[in-house]
């Protein structure tokens, strides 16, 4: 099983038997805030995404991984990777963590971890990030990342009743960071 460690948490590919505990996080209000997650959200929801994600494995669009705590084994969030584009060598990264997990560095430390696989392991280019208008956290972590801000599309999604501007992210692999070992 693909595993990517890390110092406090590893990621794994997300599977059927998380689809309750994606059910408890993701139903929270706040994590559809600034995100594509339905709300409200229902078990079914979970399950009908993990469907959609085994047709996206399939295609070798998408990669979803649980963001798991090392010594709880205990899943805490989602990060993805979305369209997987080998041809311009490049991927569009999403995640969210369960409310409870938030401000300790967690998702930092699953991007780092996406991150330096798309360069080292799949051979990209490219890793991109959309954040919608102000979601100041996910803007925040990225930049701690290494990702430059590259554009804004003004107006770009409607949803919740409001129109969102979104803020295009990326980081390039010259621009990344190996430690001498790994090169
Ligand atoms: C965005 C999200 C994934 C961040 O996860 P996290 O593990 O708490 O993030 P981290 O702790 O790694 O880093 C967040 C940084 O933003 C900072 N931050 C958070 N809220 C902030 C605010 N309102 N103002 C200023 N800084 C803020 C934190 O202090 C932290 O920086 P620091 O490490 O220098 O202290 C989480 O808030 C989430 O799941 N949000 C809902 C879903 C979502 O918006 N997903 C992203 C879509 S692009």
């Amino acid at each position: 099983m693909l595993k990517l460690e890390g110092k406090r948490i590893y990621l794994r590919p997300v599977r059927r038997s998380d689809a309750e505990q994606i059910y408890r996080y993701a139903r929270h209000r706040e994590i559809s805030r600034f995100t594509y997650v339905p709300y409200p959200y229902r078990l079914e929801d979970s399950y009908a995404f993990l469907k959609s994600l085994r047709r996206w494995r399939r295609k070798g669009t998408s990669e979803v991984f649980g963001m798991v705590d090392k010594g709880s084994d205990q899943l805490l969030g989602l990060i993805g990777m979305h369209r997987i584009d080998r041809v311009n060598k490049r991927v569009e990264i999403g995640y969210w963590l369960g409310k409870e997990h938030w401000g300790k560095g967690i998702t930092s430390e699953a991007v780092r971890l996406v991150v330096r696989y798309a360069f080292k392991e799949m051979k990209l280019q490219k890793v991109v990030a959309r954040v919608w208008h102000p979601n100041i956290a996910s803007a925040i972590l990225l930049k701690k990342c290494g990702f430059k801000l590259e554009g804004c599309l003004r107006r770009q999604t409607f949803r919740n009743n409001r129109w969102y501007d979104e803020f295009m992210f990326g980081i390039l692999k010259r621009e990344y960071k190996f430690s001498d070992r790994e090169q």
